[in-house]
């Protein structure tokens, strides 16, 4: 997606050849209108199937998730994230690892908002190591429902998110794949120009 990648190059900031900030716009100030684009190209990219939720993680998941399920005219749920390992009975949770962090916090799903008729897409910001997606792709499993694909806004193509998503079988559709950067300098994975 040509406009978030030149946003990402005028206002990311590189703070290492691993990590990028995008505080500015994405997620800590939110630019609504780019949101609003985000979710539109989604729905553009995954539109095709018949998607009847679209499913993320707190926190900043959600205002691209909340985008691609308007523009999708379905509704949305977020996963909570939880450290204490307490949870009701009446969820669908996940274990995940925060290699960045290195800490598992639980997510979980209210199974009253997930059932096997649904088909599910997955939309998240970061598309790093793939933990907190591959969490949630175990939820939509648990439930019974149909995942459809999982849409991320910026990918680090040179994490391993990617690989470990498509074995476990799953649609990744990234809409900025940042093939390598170190400060001062960004390089996209060519093919996503297009
Ligand atoms: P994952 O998101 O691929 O599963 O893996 P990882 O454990 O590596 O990421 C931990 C958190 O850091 C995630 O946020 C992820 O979105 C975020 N993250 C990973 N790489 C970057 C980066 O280069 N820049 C920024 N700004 N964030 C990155 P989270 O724990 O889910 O928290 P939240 O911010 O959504 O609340
Ligand atoms: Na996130
Ligand atoms: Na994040």
């Amino acid at each position: 997606m040509k406009l978030l990648q030149e946003r990402i190059r005028q206002d990311g900031l590189i703070l290492s050849d691993k990590v990028l900030k995008v505080d500015s716009f994405l997620n800590h100030q939110v630019d609504t209108q780019l949101a609003l684009e985000i979710g539109k190209e989604f729905a553009r990219i995954f539109g095709d199937q018949p998607i009847t939720k679209v499913l993320t993680i707190e926190a900043s998941g959600i205002q691209f998730a909340m985008a691609t399920a308007i523009a999708l005219g379905v509704p949305f749920i977020y996963a909570k994230k939880k450290k204490a390992v307490t949870l009701s009975e009446n969820v669908f949770s996940a274990s995940v690892h925060s290699f960045t962090r290195q800490e598992t916090y639980q997510i979980s799903v209210s199974q009253k908002y997930l059932d096997p008729s649904d088909k599910v897409l997955i939309i998240d910001d970061f598309l790093a190591t793939g933990a907190a997606l591959a969490g949630l792709v175990d939820i939509v499993k648990e439930a019974g429902a149909e995942l459809l694909g999982a849409g991320c806004v910026i990918e680090k193509s040179f994490q391993e998110g990617r690989s470990l998503l498509e074995k476990m079988g799953v649609r990744v559709h990234s809409l900025a794949r940042i093939a390598s950067m170190a400060p001062g300098e960004i390089h996209f994975v060519e093919d996503d120009i297009l």
